[in-house]
């Protein structure tokens, strides 16, 4: 199994490694792949140090899987020619995550749907990842009908600029802005881009990726996005309005049973999940439990994650995981 990890010098691609390598993923050959100048830089794994390849000289190697986390542009323009290749392609960026004709998987909700003639997968935004974790056994019991959600998300999800503009505000040094405005000691109610109908895209993403991941067109979502100056995770404030009414005691056994779930609402002894907890975890954190009394059959949640672990390079390491394990590749 070659394994060519395409944006192994960023932030994802070098989580990408870690997670290979703490899963022990069966790979024979690792093919590390940046932009051209990283080109011949070392990065390490497994203790051993390995020569960051161009694309070309990648498509060359012919892997068997190659994890994308090189921005949409890259994966627009390379994806393909992997593909053609005889590569299977995990995208992380947002670049086929909503084209119809191709998949777009959290494998706790719907790897099933995956087969053998899928070359190019796209693994979902990271904030829309560790939601439907959460959203998808609560609509098999009780049937979404609307979710809320609004969220405060983490540096290290705008990549390495980001963290090096807030780190850089910390000890009073000017340097590149990722952001519009200063982040340290701040908060900015804009992820990506703003559209037409004043959403951004990143809430946008959330509503439409929701739906397709969950097969469901009828869920509805509407979202508020906001980067705040945290790193370790991104959290999410979760309204969710049921068809059906629960059971609280129910719902949390719900959520525990769930693989890759963990529950940490104990609010007498002040537990619930935070970013600080969640980093390097590879699992979703749920807490804050709770009825919205505002209305019937609607809960509140607070649900957290590693954006860069399960949020992207854990996601698509299980997404290979599972084609390996299904014989699709
Ligand atoms: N951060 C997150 O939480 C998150 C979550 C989900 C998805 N994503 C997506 O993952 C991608 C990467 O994000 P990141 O946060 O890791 O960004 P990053 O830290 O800026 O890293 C970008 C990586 O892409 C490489 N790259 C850029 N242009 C390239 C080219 N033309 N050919 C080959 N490699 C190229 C860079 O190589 P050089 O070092 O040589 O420039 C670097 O390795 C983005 O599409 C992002 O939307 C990020």
């Amino acid at each position: 199994m070659k394994v060519a990890v395409v944006g192994a010098t960023g932030l994802v691609g070098s989580v990408m490694l870690k997670v290979l390598a703490e899963r022990n993923f069966p790979l024979t050959e690792l093919i590390p792949v940046a932009s051209a100048k990283s080109a011949g830089q070392k990065v390490e794994f497994k203790g051993k140090n390995y020569t960051v390849v161009t694309m070309d000289e990648a498509i060359g190697m012919k892997p068997d899987v190659a994890l994308f986390s090189a921005g949409g542009s890259t994966s627009l323009q390379d994806a393909p020619r992997f593909a053609e290749a005889g590569t299977t392609v995990i995208d992380n960026s947002s670049a086929w995550r909503m084209d119809p004709d191709k998949k777009l998987i959290v494998p706790e909700v719907n790897a099933h749907v995956l087969t053998s003639l899928d070359k190019i997968i796209a693994n979902p935004n990271c904030s829309t990842i560790q939601m439907v974790v959460v959203l998808n056994p609560l609509h098999e019991k009780y049937k979404i009908k609307r979710v809320v959600v609004s969220t405060y998300q983490s540096v290290t999800g705008t990549g390495v600029k980001a963290v090096e503009q807030m780190m850089n505000e910390r000890k009073g040094i000017e340097g590149e802005m990722a952001y519009p405005y200063p982040i340290d000691l701040n908060v900015i109610p804009q992820i990506d881009v703003f559209q037409e109908n004043g959403y951004t895209k990143e809430e946008m993403k959330m509503i439409l990726e929701t739906k397709k991941i969950m097969g469901d067109d009828s869920i509805q979502v509407t979202a508020t996005t906001v980067r705040i100056p945290v790193m370790g995770g991104h959290s999410e404030s979760v309204n969710i309005e049921f068809e059906n009414d629960f059971d609280l005691a129910e719902v949390r056994g719900l959520l525990e049973d769930e693989e890759g779930i963990i529950v940490v609402d104990d609010p007498a002894n002040l537990k619930y999940p935070m970013p600080m907890d969640a980093h390097e975890k590879d699992e979703v954190f749920v807490g804050r439990i709770r009825r919205d009394e505002s209305q019937p059959k609607t809960l509140n949640l607070w649900i957290v994650a590693d954006n860069l672990r399960k949020g992207a390079a854990t996601n698509a390491v299980q997404i290979a995981e599972y084609l390996i394990q299904k014989n699709l590749i």
